[in-house]
């Protein structure tokens, strides 16, 4: 459906001008069936012929409320009344889980942003990966990284263990990696970048361009959540579907779970509808009413994250401690991040040579809330092998080179000074810096420090976790 025009007759039949509001309001509004019924709010789409850019996108929608609501009104109905005995042919909406006009608004609207044909929201991100899974069958093979996110990587192993799919980990940021094990049987391309936690980058058009040759029905999904649309719009780098968690960015103050589904190809959105409706996880009215109104926002928020979080890079990185955050010049695939994003994120992890000493740093910090997640207009300072990747064994952390004593910072809004005095006092008293008559720098220097061979990791990582 498209944008309600400013004459004559909108998509859904409805008779109206919603300029001409006085004239409107005296006369019932008889759609082309001659039903008297107020009009869906769903339409949120540009206008043709004029790209707006993503900051104006993302604040401006277009609706055809009845009452010309700024704001697009909850529906919150599970059923809507049907015309006639046999479902009556103008009702665009009978029963929530199919459809809702809250959610539609928020779905054109998403796909406006997504620079997509088609958006999908369902009750989470880890939500949306169910069901672009579903699409695979037993047999089917699943190529993926090895620095997921945990609740990714948990979902896959349920799929390898009692779904017959076999599932290859491979580091996708090297694409000699994962040309090795890419196939005709390779039915999906799971990808996240950057890679959380060590923010590692992968090369979404060379690694689509690969998946398709070996097999053109092959699923290439990337996961955005770190990013979000105003950074990256992986459609436009290859993937087929792009999916993001709207926990984190997208609605920007965690009071909220949503995930979200794009895609260009008609027939896939219509399979991945197919299977939001049959199982029943699109997102709730009120729920799509929040994630629309965080949307608003997400430029101004992610302009002040990214500001904050480069100064907090470029802190670490000065004082001595390995920073990894794709802002830094140092950052060693700077440039293919460039080639791909808009700009850096605000997510960046650091590390300080000792698990205990990174447990006192995030326990000291105070405007940093200790919590997994990210995204949120406030900063979060976590230890991911103990929080969000806690579900992947300690064993295969080691394997996949994630150091122990890792800090991962997910900047917010606060002024950017507040946040640095605060990480630096905690800093400080932790005991991981020294103060010298020139300063202050790390107590142990992990920033010239290479990362450990495989083996040493595993064995560190297992006597850390107290292993066999
Ligand atoms: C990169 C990434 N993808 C997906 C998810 C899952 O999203 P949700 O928590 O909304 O299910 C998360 C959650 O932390 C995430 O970090």
């Amino acid at each position: 459906m498209s944008g309600a025009s400013s004459s004559s007759t909108p998509p859904n039949g409805v008779l109206q001008n919603p300029k001409l509001s006085a004239l409107g309001k005296a006369f019932s509004q008889i759609d082309l069936d001659g039903h008297d019924m107020p009009p869906s709010p769903a339409p949120s789409s540009p206008r043709p012929g004029k790209q707006y850019s993503i900051a104006t996108q993302l604040v401006y929608s277009e609706g055809n409320d009845q009452y010309n609501a700024s704001s697009v009104p909850i529906y919150q109905s599970a059923t809507f009344k049907q015309t006639s005995a046999t479902g009556g042919v103008s009702n665009e909406y009978d029963y929530t889980r199919s459809g809702n006009p809250t959610r539609t608004h928020l779905e054109k609207h998403l796909a406006k942003i997504m620079r997509a044909k088609r958006a999908l929201v369902v009750s989470s991100g880890m939500g949306a990966l169910d069901v672009i899974t579903r699409q695979l069958k037993p047999g089917d093979e699943v190529v993926t990284g090895d620095d997921l996110y945990g609740g990714s990587h948990r979902l896959l192993k349920y799929l390898s263990t009692y779904g017959g799919i076999a599932v290859h980990h491979v580091d996708t940021t090297d694409n000699a990696a994962v040309q090795k094990v890419i196939t005709p049987k390779t039915a999906m391309v799971l990808l996240e970048t950057p890679t959380n936690p060590l923010i590692k980058i992968v090369d979404i058009p060379s690694i689509a361009t690969l998946a398709h040759e070996a097999n053109p029905q092959c699923i290439v999904s990337v996961d955005n959540t770190m990013l979000s649309p105003l950074l990256q719009n992986p459609l436009e780098l290859g993937a087929d579907i792009v999916y993001e968690s709207g926990t984190k960015y997208l609605s920007g103050h965690h009071d909220l779970m949503a995930g979200v589904l794009a895609i260009n190809d008609e027939a896939l959105g219509e399979k991945l509808f197919f299977t939001i409706n049959a199982s029943g996880c699109g997102l709730a009215p009120f729920d799509c009413w929040l994630l629309m109104r965080g949307i608003k926002t997400l430029k101004v928020r992610m302009d002040a994250q990214q500001a904050n979080a480069m100064k907090i890079a470029k802190f670490l990185e000065s004082a001595g401690f390995k920073v990894r955050y794709p802002g830094l010049k140092s950052h060693p695939q700077y440039e293919l991040h460039n080639s791909m994003a808009r700009g850096p994120g605000a997510v960046l992890s650091f590390e300080t040579g000792d698990i205990l000493l990174s447990e006192r740093i995030v326990e000291t910090a105070k405007l940093w809330a200790i919590s997994v997640s990210f995204g949120c207009v406030n900063s979060l300072i976590s230890m991911p092998c103990r929080m969000s990747h806690a579900s992947i064994d300690a064993k295969t952390r080691a394997e996949r080179g994630v150091p122990e004593d890792l800090i991962r910072l997910c900047v917010g809004i606060e002024d950017g000074d507040d946040l640095l005095d605060d990480l630096r006092s905690a800093l400080v008293q932790a005991g991981a810096m020294n103060v010298t008559l020139d300063g202050i720098e790390a107590r142990n220097r992990t920033l010239e420090q290479e990362d450990p061979p495989e083996g040493e990791i595993i064995a560190a990582h297992a006597a850390a976790a107290n292993e066999p």
